[in-house]
C-alpha cells in the first residue's frame, strides 16, 4: 500500500467527482437519488453495528493464514480481533450502501469473495433474506468467527464456503444458473482480481452488479479497475473512490462516472 498513491487518487477523485446535479444518465441519477442518498434506517443496521461494537471490545488474537494481498496495515498472521474489525471490516457507511443496493436490485443470486469476520456479509445477506448469500473465506479461523456472528444474528441465508477463491470459485459459479451480484473484497491484486472478474462475467446476467472494494488501494488496483471499466461488456461503471460498481445492462450507453459519496 502506498499512502502517496491513495492521497493522489483521492485528490483526483475530489477534482473529477460529480455531484448528482450534473448527471446525464437517468439510470445513474435514479440510483443516486433512490439508493445512494436514501437516509432510512433499516432494521438490520442496529443489530450489525451492535455486533461490531462487541467485536471492537475483544482484545484477544487469532492466528490466520493470509491468502491475499495482506491487510492495509499489518500483514502478520497473528491479529487482534478489535484491530481487524477497525482495519479490515467494511465501514458502516459502505456496509449500509451494500444493503441498500441489494434491497433495491433484489438479486436472485449473490456472492462475496472475502468474508473475514462477516460484517459485510451480514449487511448484504440481511437485505435479501429469502435468497442464499454465498461467501468464500480462505482463513478457517476467521470463517469460524464469521459463522458464530451469522448464527448470533440469525442470518440463516448465508452459506459460508471455507477455502481459497482459486479452488472454490469455479465450482461455486458452476452451481449457479446466472450471477446477479458479486462483491469482490479479497486478494487485492491486479491479476487475481481480473481472473475473478472474468470468471464471474461468464455467469453475469444483464442486470448484474459487480462491486470491487479497495479499487485505489495500490497502483496495480487502480490499473485493474481501469481495465475492468474498459471491458467491452461493462456499460456503466461508477467510481466511489473506496469501491467501484459495474453494470452490464446492454440498454445503457457505455459511460464512466466518478461520484462523490
Ligand atoms: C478485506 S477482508 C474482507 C472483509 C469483509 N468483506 C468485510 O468487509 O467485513 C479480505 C478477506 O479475504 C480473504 N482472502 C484473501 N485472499 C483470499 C483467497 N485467495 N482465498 C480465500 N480467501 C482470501 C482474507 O483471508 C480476508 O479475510
Amino acid at each position: 500500500m502506498s499512502n502517496f498513491h491513495l492521497a493522489q487518487q483521492y485528490i483526483r477523485y475530489l477534482l473529477k467527482g460529480q455531484s448528482r446535479f450534473y448527471l446525464h444518465s437517468p439510470f445513474v441519477f435514479q440510483l443516486v437519488q433512490e439508493v445512494f442518498r436514501d437516509k432510512r434506517q433499516f432494521y438490520a443496521y442496529q443489530d450489525i453495528e451492535n455486533l461490531r461494537k462487541g467485536l471492537l471490545g475483544r482484545s484477544d488474537s487469532i492466528t490466520i493464514q493470509d491468502l491475499g494481498a495482506g491487510s492495509r496495515v499489518n500483514a502478520t498472521t497473528t491479529r487482534r480481533i478489535d484491530k481487524m474489525v477497525k482495519e479490515v471490516a467494511i465501514t458502516p457507511k459502505y456496509g449500509k450502501l451494500l444493503f441498500r443496493l441489494i434491497n433495491h436490485f433484489k438479486p436472485k443470486s449473490m456472492l462475496e469473495l472475502g468474508t473475514s469476520l462477516g460484517i459485510s456479509a451480514l449487511y448484504q445477506a440481511k437485505a435479501n433474506p429469502n435468497i442464499t448469500f454465498l461467501t468464500i473465506e480462505g482463513a478457517p479461523q476467521l470463517a469460524q468467527l464469521a459463522q458464530q456472528n451469522f448464527t448470533r444474528l440469525k442470518a440463516d441465508n448465508i452459506e459460508l464456503i471455507v477455502g481459497n477463491f482459486d479452488d472454490h470459485l469455479p465450482q461455486v459459479l458452476e452451481g449457479l444458473e446466472s450471477l446477479d451480484y458479486v462483491f469482490i473484497d479479497g486478494n487485492h491484486r491486479k491479476e487475481p482480481t481480473l481472473s475473478y472478474f472474468e470468471q464471474c462475467l461468464k455467469k453475469a446476467s444483464n442486470e448484474a452488479l459487480f462491486i470491487f472494494d479497495d479499487i485505489h488501494w495500490s497502483p496495480e488496483m487502480t490499473e485493474c479497475w481501469k481495465t475492468i471499466c474498459e471491458h467491452p461488456q461493462v456499460t456503466v461503471s461508477i467510481d466511489l473512490y473506496r469501491m467501484g460498481l459495474v453494470f452490464f445492462r446492454q440498454e445503457q450507453a457505455k459511460q464512466h462516472f466518478i461520484l462523490w459519496f
